[in-house]
């Protein structure tokens, strides 16, 4: 029975096995009491509060972040190696183009290195000292870009130096490791923070995204120049986990700004351009001439569509050479609003990270979410479900949109297309919350909360922090919080959020099964969050029927009977403790 547990486990979304060099364990199990305190310091010492952190110290905004990030991203290179090398004499065979900053290595269909010139001229010089390759039978397309082969000028004559590099990660731990790790925790809050520090996205992670955004910007700049690619969502707000995707924004409107402001005496310049009839036919045909782009020049480009009839129109691709899956857009602006947004409420206190993660992973754990469009719930939809309950408590662990507003100066002003984007963008403005509440219990509360939300009348809405009336039949309603005309979660259907009650409903009840301290010796026996991970148990079309009438604690009770009379088939119930072997 353990065995078809693991099973199970093993095809849970996290599976995505590391094939590079082991993260050190033992670090975490040597001494997993302080992860909290260790994923602070991390954020410290990388003086970034991407991660987000309750520390006094100066917190940097979402644009200087992402200006920082860019400028970095311009100076940087990317390089397939061969699969041995020196690093010494890589580095120094690169320096002759000027002094490098940093780089690392990591493995994609391959080895690469990622390398941070300290200035953008020594990119210039590399490309001017860089050949294209004749094909053979293939003719090449002589496009220079920042995508590098290296070649070893004698590579049947290999010296003692060369051997194989240390990589990044870039991938997230296996399920079994995971499981692992949540077991050898002090506490569930251990387990909370244990797991946003095995899946977020790394320092070097991140740096590749913008590196990737910065490469395609390169392509889409052949068309129109001084046009930005910015990636927004998950790789930059905070909330990102290692395989998340890469949404990135073609964003031209500043192109022209500066040299309009310039212009002076009688006459006006305006550039002759082509018209159509919509913005929406402009971003079509904008689109579908970078995805063409994309395909035929683009290096590591591959299986690019063109998904032009969608509501937000999108080119989507793989790009071989980083491993990510990207998303390019363009006019929409206020998704980037919407991810400003979620690295402020996620900067602001170091619990909302930690149980945003958990609750998404226990989504994918349970195929509530799942990487393919449907009828399932959103991880954006869970961020503001997360982010919502957080400002339900008392006192409010975050405040409202609205709050953030009335704290925004003259300079936060932001209307989009008619729709006011405006709060604070300064964290340093926003006071911390006096509320003390464990991981632990806002975990348990989080399920008891949304196990018995009114989702048959009510919405969701981060702007106001409290339930409002739905103002349409979707079965789940929760407002876009700058579009306050959309429902963000629209596509969910019935199924889908009843199966998200009834397992929400288990959760609660297996979190009150357990003992409050950390259970007995035995580590293989999966306990707290690890426990929530499992394979469901609950076969519920019935059982919500049966709980749906009674008052929240009845509903417990009753979930409890139902349970335990069940004979849960893939797991094995012992005191409220599912068993799981750990071994392969
Ligand atoms: N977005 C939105 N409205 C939606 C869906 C998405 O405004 N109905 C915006 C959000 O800003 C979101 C971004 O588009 O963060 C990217 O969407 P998506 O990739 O679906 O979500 P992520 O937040 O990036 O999460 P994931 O890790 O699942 O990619
Ligand atoms: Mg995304």
């Amino acid at each position: 029975m353990a065995a078809r547990a693991v099973g199970l486990l093993a095809s849970l979304p996290l599976c995505a096995q590391r094939s590079q060099v082991l993260r050190p364990i033992h670090r975490l199990l040597s001494c997993p009491r302080t992860v909290a305190a260790e994923i602070k310091r991390e954020e410290q010492s990388s003086g970034s509060v991407e991660t987000g952190s309750e520390g006094r110290t100066p917190k940097k905004t979402f644009s200087e972040v992402q200006k920082e990030r860019r400028e970095q991203a311009q100076r940087t290179v990317l390089i397939h190696c061969p699969n041995k090398i020196s690093v010494k004499k890589f580095l120094k065979y690169l320096s002759q183009h000027g002094p490098i900053n940093n780089h690392f290595f990591y493995e994609s269909f391959g080895l690469y290195a990622v390398v941070e010139f300290c200035q953008k001229e020594s990119v210039t010089s590399l490309q001017n000292g860089t050949r294209t390759p004749s094909m053979g039978t293939e003719a090449a397309i002589p496009f220079r870009s920042r995508v590098f082969n290296l070649k070893t000028k004698n590579p049947s004559n290999p010296t003692s130096e060369q051997s194989r590099v240390q990589c990044s990660i870039h991938a997230p731990p296996s399920s079994k490791k995971l499981l692992e790790l949540l077991c050898y925790a002090e506490s569930i809050d251990d387990q909370l923070n244990t797991l946003l520090k095995e899946l977020q996205l790394t320092e070097e992670n991140t740096k590749l995204r913008y590196l990737t955004c910065s490469l395609i910007e390169d392509i889409a700049a052949a068309y129109f120049l001084d046009c930005t690619v910015r990636p927004f969502g998950s790789s930059v707000n905070s909330f990102g986990k290692l395989g998340c995707d890469l949404d990135m924004f073609l964003d031209l409107d500043e192109i022209g700004k500066f040299s309009a402001n310039k212009t002076s005496g009688n006459f006006l310049m305006e550039f002759q351009v082509k018209n159509v009839p919509s913005e929406r036919m402009a971003t079509q045909k904008i689109l579908s001439v970078i995805g063409e782009c994309l395909d035929h020049f683009g290096p590591g480009c591959v299986g690019v569509q063109k998904i032009l009839n969608a509501r937000c129109p999108l080119v989507r691709f793989s790009h071989q050479a980083s491993g990510f899956q990207c998303d390019l857009t363009t006019n929409n602006r206020i998704a980037l609003k919407s991810s400003e947004l979620l690295y402020i409420y996620g900067a602001l206190d170091s619990r909302v990270r930690a149980l945003v993660f958990s609750i998404r992973c226990w989504a994918r754990a349970h195929s509530l979410t799942s990487s393919i469009p449907g009828s399932w719930i959103t991880n954006f939809s869970l961020t503001m479900m997360v982010i919502f309950f957080l400002q339900r408590r008392s006192p409010p662990i975050l405040p409202t949109l609205d709050s953030l507003k009335t704290l925004a100066d003259a300079e936060d002003k932001c209307v989009i297309e008619g729709h006011n984007c405006t709060f604070v963008r300064d964290l340093n403005k926003i006071k911390p919350s006096g509320n003390t509440e464990t991981l632990e219990l806002l975990l348990k509360e989080f399920f008891e909360y949304f196990g018995n939300f009114a989702f048959n009348k009510n919405s969701i809405n981060i702007r106001q922090g409290r339930e409002q009336n739905k103002p349409e039949s979707s079965p789940l309603h929760i407002q876009n919080p700058f579009e306050t005309s959309l429902n963000i979660s629209k596509n969910v259907s019935q199924s889908q959020l009843q199966k998200f009650v009834e397992l929400a409903r288990e959760s609660a009840w297996i979190l009150n099964q357990e003992d409050k301290d950390r259970p007995s010796s035995s580590r293989s026996q999966p306990w707290g969050l690890a426990a929530l991970l499992l394979p469901s148990v609950v076969n519920s079309a019935s059982l919500a029927k049966r709980v749906r009438k009674k008052p929240a604690s009845e509903r417990i009770k009753s979930l409890l009977e139902s349970i335990k009379s069940s004979g849960p088939e893939n797991a094995t119930s012992t005191n409220g403790k599912r068993t799981v072997s750990t071994q392969a």
